[in-house]
């Protein structure tokens, strides 16, 4: 629904994600991209695509924060954006790719996904030059496809996702059940060393205990220390003469 005009809009402010906002962005992610809800575009949401992206494009990770002082839970970030840059080789041209944008829900049409967006672009201008950008979506998505249309992405394509379950696919079966049988047996091999070895333990062990039972114990006693002669009864030696001294006295 749209908002009333009188009603005063939100404030937020629009800056590169940083490490801190790892969770949250994740977190917000789960909630906008559900399996369940568009299967074919929002399987592949994971810890893994935020901390890829984070890494490879963290100029294109942009995050809208709440500027309350003291937001709800889970409502300090309010959006965001990850996208990408893809140059053909070969070719001048270049074009963005918006791989995810989502709002909070609570900040629905408060212009959180707009600002997220003409922030993204601009930045892919300054920085590569893009002369594209693109997006998509499941064709049911009502309100992103009217947000794109909205931000004059007005070509669309239609874009065919095609998918096969391996197990009854006739090409790619084999491989499947070749690669699972191969594995079984490596995992039984596996196994089976594994057997192996612990009963290999367990004879070495038996056979050091039998051998320590029947060990002889042999002490060796140490012979008494000398008692040291007390200084009293100890004769003082003469010093010795220098040898150049004796042979005067002999001549
Ligand atoms: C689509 C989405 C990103 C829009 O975010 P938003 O912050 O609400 O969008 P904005 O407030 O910037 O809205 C901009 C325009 O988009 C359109 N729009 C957004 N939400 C709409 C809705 N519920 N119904 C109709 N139009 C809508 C409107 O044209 C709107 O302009 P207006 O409010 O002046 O009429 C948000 O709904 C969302 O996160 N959806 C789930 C995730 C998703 O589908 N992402 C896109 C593909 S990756």
């Amino acid at each position: 629904m749209k908002r009333d005009d009188s009603e005063k809009k939100r404030s937020f402010t629009i800056r590169e994600m940083e490490i801190g906002d790892l969770g949250e962005v994740y977190a917000l992610g789960q909630e906008n991209f559900k399996a369940e809800l568009w299967p074919m575009l929002y399987r592949s949401w994971d810890e893994y695509e935020v901390t890829t992206l984070f890494n490879t494009d963290g100029e294109y990770c942009l995050v809208a924060e709440s500027d309350e002082d003291d937001p709800p839970k889970g409502e300090r970030i309010v959006g965001f954006v990850l996208g990408t840059v893809v140059s053909k080789t070969g070719s001048a041209w270049s074009y963005g790719y918006v791989i995810w944008l989502c709002s909070h829900e609570n900040w629905g049409r408060e212009g959180v996904a707009s600002k997220l967006m003409d922030k993204l672009v601009e930045i892919m201008i300054e920085n590569e030059g893009i002369r594209i950008i693109m997006a998509d979506t499941d064709p049911a998505n009502d309100r992103a496809v009217r947000f794109f249309n909205k931000k004059g992405l007005t070509d669309q394509k239609p874009h065919l996702y095609m998918s096969s379950n391996l197990e009854q696919n006739v090409y790619y079966r084999d491989i499947l059940v070749q690669y699972r049988q191969e594995n079984s047996q490596a995992a039984e091999q596996a196994k089976r060393k594994l057997r192996k070895l612990i009963l290999e333990k367990r004879r070495l062990s038996n056979a050091k205990k039998k051998a320590s039972s029947n060990k002889v114990e042999i002490v060796v006693k140490a012979s008494p220390k000398k008692k040291k002669k007390k200084k009293a009864h100890t004769k003082k030696k003469k010093p010795k003469a220098p040898r150049k001294a004796k042979r005067k006295a002999k001549r």
